[in-house]
């Protein structure tokens, strides 16, 4: 018997599904492989600071291990609104909060609660793949803007007030970005404020990696400089804290009115759901609140090998950089033909050299130019290999 299948699920498409599909083949034909594909810290050698495991692992054996009031435990919930409240959000409270397993998760929510079909969200180009998804299950679109390359991938103001629609429900910002790795200027986000303004809508600020910064960056959450604007704000435990296996993310929602109709619309939708990972949540009071030694130390790290990554991918034949401020990718670009597509580009470096990198084209680039994404949390020794074994593949 066939299992029919629905329509809206046809344009979900997986950027790497061919590259990691012919990495595991090689890999099983004993091939030693290098991966520069994955944006989880945890796969690498950071690990999540001991007081925010014990927190974790406390929970679990004073037995709190219910399902949590969906919006999330009140003590993190205070910790996440005390937190924000420091970084210079406004128009806050404990009822803006919600907790959600992961950022996906409220990503899901929230384009559910703003997008019907033929909406659309302004979305960077290149963009973090699961907007443009979640969009498309709903029969939405997402609306490239570029980043612009010349000018340290900030966003082209330009290009979002040509983009910009009548269908437009929301503008999505993502600083620092993924996967460009910059860090955005704080006139770059008032012109955003700006044009939110002007037409009305409110602004997504996924900030996942606002603690990761390079170069004595400074990080400007979007929300602290609007008292006016709707922003919804994303963040959570999984790059800053270091626990993506946790799975948890939270929303908040700032200059909105907890009794308006989307603020019940967003409760009512998390109600409608269980809660995210309750004993996973105590630990959020440990992580902001707890000692930041630990961040130090993981930026430090990080930046050694931002460094590596950085001077090496410039001194490669044909291909030039864009220097990371923050998070952890690089996003350089290909200036030959002679490799084919990006795609065939990725697909050619893991034939020849058994490295992983993912193709430009997966997040969206403008038309005529080619990038691959690449993640530099491996240890100096092994990106120094990865590096040797690219520069040959370019030579
Ligand atoms: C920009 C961005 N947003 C959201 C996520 C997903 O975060 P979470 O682990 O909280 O679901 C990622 C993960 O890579 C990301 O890069």
């Amino acid at each position: 018997m066939d299992i029919s299948v629905s329509g809206h699920t046809e344009k979900i498409k997986y950027a790497v599904r061919n590259i990691a599909r012919r990495a595991k083949e090689l890999e099983k034909q004993g091939k030693r492989i290098l991966y520069l594909n994955i944006g989880d810290p945890a796969k690498y050698d950071f690990k999540v600071p001991g007081h925010i495991v014990n927190a974790h692992c406390e929970a679990i054996c004073a037995d709190k291990n219910y399902y949590g009031f969906s919006s999330g435990v009140d003590e993190a919930r205070e910790a996440i609104a005390k937190d924000c409240r420091k970084k210079g959000f406004k128009n806050l409270s404990l009822e803006n909060i919600i907790i959600t397993t992961g950022i996906s998760e409220g990503i899901d929510i929230l384009l559910n609660v703003l997008l019907n079909p033929g909406d659309n969200i302004l979305a960077p180009s290149p963009n973090y793949p699961l907007y443009d998804i979640v969009a498309n299950k709903i029969g939405a679109q997402v609306v490239p803007y570029y980043l612009d390359e010349e000018n340290e991938w900030q966003p082209d103001i330009r290009d979002m007030k040509r983009k910009i629609n009548d269908r437009t429900k929301a503008i999505l910002v993502i600083n620092p970005n993924n996967p460009t790795g910059a860090v955005y200027k704080k006139e770059t986000l008032q012109q955003i404020i700006e044009l939110a303004a002007e037409r009305k809508v409110p602004i997504i600020s996924d900030e996942i990696y606002d603690k990761l910064l390079f170069d004595e960056e400074i990080h400007i959450p979007l929300a602290s400089m609007t008292d006016e604007i709707p922003v919804i704000t994303f963040n959570g435990l999984s790059k800053n804290y270091l626990a993506p296996g946790w799975r948890i993310g939270w929303i908040i929602e700032s200059n909105i009115n907890p009794r308006s109709q989307f603020a019940a619309t967003m409760s009512n939708m998390v109600d409608a759901r269980l809660s995210s990972p309750t004993p996973a949540q105590f630990a959020i009071k440990a992580a902001l609140e707890g000692s930041q030694d630990n961040l130090a130390s993981t930026i430090s790290k990080m930046q050694e090998r931002r460094n590596i990554a950085y001077e090496r991918l410039n001194k490669l034949n044909g291909i030039s950089c864009v220097k990371p401020k923050g998070a952890f990718y690089a996003f350089p670009r290909i200036n030959s033909d002679k490799y084919g597509t990006d795609e065939e580009f990725a697909l050619g470096l893991l034939q020849n050299e058994g490295v992983v990198v993912v193709h430009g084209s997966g997040f969206g680039q403008k038309p005529g130019t080619k990038h691959f994404r690449l993640v530099f949390l491996p240890k100096p020794d092994i990106l120094h290999e990865a590096f040797d074994r690219i520069e040959r593949f370019v030579a």
